[in-house]
């Protein structure tokens, strides 16, 4: 994380006070949002890091388990458990935005999640043919507010200048100064997610990915991802938009794996 990264987390951190996240010997202070999910949903993530942990007699759930998240670099959310009285602490290093929506209410749980609010969970998208030899990699994978790092979790296109590209529309124009994009988590990752530029517009493109060029370009990567690469784009300032594109220049099948906006 950048320094000015580290700077506006404190702000929000002294802002909210949702958890004791106090500094941690060997950690770092980091904010952390609540989410329901399902407990079967996280503990079946077979490719993450993940650890449980029993809750020693007498500890605070939320300060026990936030610390030992937060002395993990690798973690990303963290659940006491069972809800009403826990015993265990499960830390996971799945991404689960603050509003993903959980359909699988049986084993429900409030989780806490390192992740921001952001724009791209729960919005509208459309975008090039998805590669239909695998279909569950489809373009809702990237707004379902939820990545476990299996590769069916990502968006994967056909092999085609005009499918190498997703939309996301927000109805309207937002602000906004991050787009974070995840590449695959294997060595693959080279060939699919490759020279990639996001812009961002408030004009539907009629014609994508042609239409593109007359967006505003708000990142770019150049280069070729290294495996489960997290692509960070940060504008100088904040830029307002109701569309924002990700579209891969390199002509090859497109993989995408997690998006977030904020
Ligand atoms: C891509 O779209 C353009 C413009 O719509 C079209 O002329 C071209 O044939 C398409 N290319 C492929 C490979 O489908
Ligand atoms: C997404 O599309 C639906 C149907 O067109 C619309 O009702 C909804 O408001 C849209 N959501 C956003 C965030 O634009
Ligand atoms: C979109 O519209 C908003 C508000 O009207 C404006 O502030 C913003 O600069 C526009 N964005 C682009 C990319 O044109």
């Amino acid at each position: 994380m950048s320094q000015d990264g580290v700077q506006w987390c404190r702000v929000w951190v002294t802002m909210l006070l949702l958890l004791p996240s106090a500094p941690v010997e060997g950690g770092e202070l980091r904010l952390m949002r609540s989410v329901l999910i399902s407990l079967q949903r996280v503990q079946a993530a077979s490719k993450t890091e993940q650890e449980i942990l029993d809750l020693p007699p007498g500890a605070r759930p939320a300060l026990y388990c936030s610390n030992k998240c937060t002395l993990r670099d690798w973690c990303q959310l963290w659940c006491a458990y069972p809800s009403n009285t826990p015993t265990h602490c499960l830390v996971s290093n799945i991404i689960v935005m603050p509003t993903y929506q959980e359909t699988n209410m049986g084993d429900v749980l409030t989780c806490h999640t390192t992740r921001p609010k952001d724009l791209a969970t729960n919005t509208n998208i459309t975008a090039g043919k998805h590669y239909v030899p695998n279909p569950l990699r489809v373009k809702e994978n990237l707004v379902d507010g939820f990545y476990n790092y299996d590769l069916n979790q990502c968006f994967y296109t056909e092999w085609s200048d005009n499918d190498t590209w997703f939309t996301l529309d927000f109805g309207q124009p937002k602000c906004f100064q991050h787009v974070i994009l995840y590449a695959q988590v294997n060595r693959n990752a080279k060939k699919h997610f490759n020279n990639v530029q996001v812009r961002v517009s408030n004009v539907t493109a009629v014609t994508p990915p042609e239409d593109f060029a007359a967006y505003d370009l708000f990142g770019e990567f150049p280069g070729e991802a290294s495996p489960g690469q997290v692509v960070e784009m940060k504008s100088p300032k904040p830029m307002c938009a109701r569309f924002v594109t990700g579209h891969m220049l390199h002509i090859y099948l497109f993989q995408v794996c997690h998006i977030e906006v904020f």
